[in-house]
């Protein structure tokens, strides 16, 4: 077989991170006194949050020596670490296969393909857990060609968010934050950010937004005993569980639309979680991320009036 030669590091990757925060004054009116700052995470390369996990699985299979050459990089996904895979694995010479719900949105599926990345699609109505599974059976049936990520288990996900998403905002945001809110899809994202605020701020209250079951929201798992949970995701360090109402986070969609803001589905189901923490506690400062933006959404109808 020829050996297809792969880069040890590409421009893209060192676009990662560095996100701004910014104030997003949308419940202003009803509650003067409180704040809320949120991640931009679209401002990274790929377009998301998944970019900093990603990347950072990438090198470390790397250092590992597990990523050379004629590896495929392999994992299943919602979409946005699809598309980061996708990016950084074809600037770094590698083939990728993602395993996805066969419902996930178009502009996903187009932008895999557009890096020429294999896509393998499982049945949506069986949810991200299928997708799961059946990338552990390519996995197990051929394990010399891929470099399986496994971005549910790989502890260089939530190292990610421990080491960048935590320390940014550490120095971006005002000293008097206390709440941080995050769903989980992977759990990559609040345990890391939330192991860091523990050690270094442990004033600061974790709350996770948890999705319905159905129609749940783009990029955020369904947790729970009939569901595989995330080996990475620590639940210790959650203070505050949230349900998200779906109807009242796309309102919330819109109303930042309205002030500039476009951001994805799991942003608005976040502010509206921020909202919950408001309504108790309305003199509160709260951060968050905004995981992607809302143009990842046209297709599954979020932004239709
Ligand atoms: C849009 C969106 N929001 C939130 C998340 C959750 O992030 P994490 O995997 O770090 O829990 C993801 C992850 O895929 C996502 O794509």
């Amino acid at each position: 077989m020829a050996v297809n030669r792969a880069k040890q590091s590409s421009p893209l990757l060192d676009l990662v991170g560095n996100t701004p925060l910014i104030e997003v004054p949308v419940f202003q009116k009803e509650f003067p006194r409180s704040s809320v700052y949120a991640k931009l995470e679209s401002m990274n390369p790929g377009g998301s949050i998944k970019d900093r996990s990603v990347s950072r699985m990438l090198r470390d299979a790397q250092a590992d020596g597990l990523l050379h050459d004629n590896k495929i990089v392999l994992d299943s996904s919602s979409g946005n670490a699809g598309i980061a895979y996708a990016m950084f694995a074809s600037a770094l010479g590698h083939k990728v296969k993602i395993v996805i719900p066969d419902n996930a949105s178009a502009e996903r599926r187009q932008r895999l393909e557009a890096h020429g990345a294999e896509i393998i699609l499982t049945d949506g109505v069986l949810g991200y857990d299928e997708a799961l599974l059946e990338v552990r059976r390519m996995y197990e049936g051929n394990p010399d060609i891929y470099f399986f990520a496994d971005q549910y288990s790989n502890e260089s996900n939530w190292l990610a968010h421990y080491e960048t998403t935590a320390q940014e905002i550490l120095s971006q945001a005002p000293k008097t934050f206390s709440y941080f809110v995050s769903g989980i899809g992977t759990g990559g994202t609040i345990t890391g950010v939330g192991r860091r605020l523990r050690e270094e701020r442990p004033d600061v209250q974790i709350v996770a937004a948890i999705p319905p079951e159905f129609p749940g929201v783009e990029g955020l798992k369904p947790l729970g005993a009939d569901h595989i949970n995330p080996a990475i995701f620590d639940r210790s360090v959650v203070d505050k569980w949230i349900e998200i109402d779906i109807d009242a986070s796309r309102s919330i969609s819109f109303a930042l639309a309205r002030i500039g803001i476009f951001s994805g589905q799991s942003s608005g189901a976040y502010m509206y979680v921020v909202r919950q923490i408001l309504e108790q506690d309305p003199e509160a400062h709260v951060v968050t991320v905004f995981p992607d933006a809302g143009d990842r959404y046209f297709s599954v109808g979020l932004w239709e009036p």
